[in-house]
């Protein structure tokens, strides 16, 4: 095994999915978006139930919720240490723009992702290529956008899908050096996806063409295709947060089968956020509607939080009704804490979602598949 507080980067993690799917198991890695420890924990203890490697992701919003890129990365770090972790993991900066992905690269992230989706195609690969040239020297991987998502991407909200041109995808990877692109397909961010599921939108063609395309031109043992907006927006925990209070209207995901022929056509990494915001918000509110009155018992820390769960019901992003707090208790073992009992109850509710969403990804038992190389290595690897 490794090195107990080793972060990997993304690119020997996702040739392990490539492979296996070479071989007759098509699979994927799971990437789950961060913003407090007890989230950490539970995405690592679903990634430790299923034996899967796994990537830990954290937006611009996640490293301004905590204080900064160093301050996720040792929180981290920390959920590691003190579940003795010991598959591989990538700590991953999603949707980054030019100067968090050079931060990110300097302050201990193993992974980037710059998404300059916005800009003209040209311009889009030339950003990228600079980040490429930054972050490989430090050994770290890379993650482009091609194309743009429908829905609210970190601040900027497109009424539309503009896919990504497939027989562009080669060409891209080669002009950028970019280890992973998410290519727009069809799916979108947030618990929104369209009245079926966004059905209508997928265009799983564009991944097939895109993959087809890597492999005639060889590059798919170490370059890998990315699906973002992927939350199937279970309807039982919809459900949940409704009854217990919320008002969670029009919202739906991705299917499964549709995220499984996504990886049948060749996506390698699968990015989870929504998924993981609706179980810490039905746990959060079924624990209050449980315990009658805590709030009283600590007003400087729950009394905040439930006075927005109450006044703002369509919540789901936990930093809506935890930011009220002091961001210390979310950044340590709430242990000992008045959040000790419902943070054990989100991490649990997290490790189940993600260990079931691992299993058909198809990424669970590929842990021990991961060729452990260090950053240093990777560094030299890209030099050469
Ligand atoms: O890109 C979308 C992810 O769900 C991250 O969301 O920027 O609100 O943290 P966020
Ligand atoms: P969801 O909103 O579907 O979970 O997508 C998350 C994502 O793509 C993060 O980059
Ligand atoms: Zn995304």
């Amino acid at each position: 095994m490794q090195d107990q507080l080793q972060l990997y980067s993304m690119v020997p993690i996702l040739r392990a999915a490539e492979q296996s799917s070479q071989t007759g198991k098509p699979a994927a890695i799971g990437a789950f978006n961060v913003n407090f420890y007890s989230q950490a924990m539970g995405i690592l203890e679903g990634l430790r139930r299923a034996d899967a490697p796994g990537i830990i992701q954290a937006s611009r919003g996640a490293n301004k919720f905590q204080g900064g890129p160093e301050k996720v990365q040792s929180m981290v770090l920390q959920a590691m240490k003190d579940s003795d972790h010991s598959l591989p993991v990538a700590l991953h900066l999603d949707h980054g723009d030019e100067e968090q992905a050079k931060i990110c690269t300097d302050k201990g992230f193993s992974s980037v992702m710059i998404d300059a989706s916005t800009l003209e195609f040209e311009d889009n690969i030339q950003l990228t290529q600079n980040i490429v040239k930054y972050a490989h020297a430090k050994g770290l991987s890379v993650e482009g956008e091609y194309g743009k998502l429908a829905g609210v991407e970190e601040d900027v909200i497109h009424d539309t899908t503009t896919y990504a041109d497939p027989y562009l995808v080669p060409y891209f990877f080669n002009e950028s050096n970019a280890d992973a692109l998410a290519v727009a397909y069809g799916t979108s961010h947030g618990p929104n996806k369209g009245s079926s599921g966004g059905l209508e939108k997928l265009a799983i063609h564009v991944v097939d063409l895109s993959y087809k395309g890597m492999v005639a031109y060889g590059q798919n043992q170490d370059h890998f295709l990315v699906s973002h907006g992927s939350s199937t927006v279970p309807k039982d925990i919809v459900d949940e947060i409704n009854a217990q209070g919320g008002n969670v209207q029009g919202a739906a995901g991705i299917p499964m089968h549709k995220i499984q022929e996504a990886v049948v056509a060749g996506i390698r990494k699968i990015n989870i956020d929504t998924d993981l915001r609706l179980g810490i918000t039905a746990t959060f509110r079924k624990w209050f509607n449980n315990n009658p009155g805590i709030e009283t018992t600590s007003t400087d820390v729950l009394a905040p939080i439930k006075k927005v769960l109450d006044e703002k019901l369509d919540a789901i992003d936990p930093r809506d009704y935890l930011k009220v707090i002091d961001i210390e208790l979310l950044r340590n073992d709430p242990a000992g804490s008045v959040l000790e009992e419902v943070m054990s109850l989100v991490q649990e509710r997290i490790a189940s979602h993600v260990e079931s969403l691992v299993n058909k990804f198809g990424c669970a038992g590929l842990a021990g598949k991961v060729e452990c190389i260090s950053l240093n290595e990777m560094a030299k690897i890209y030099a050469s």
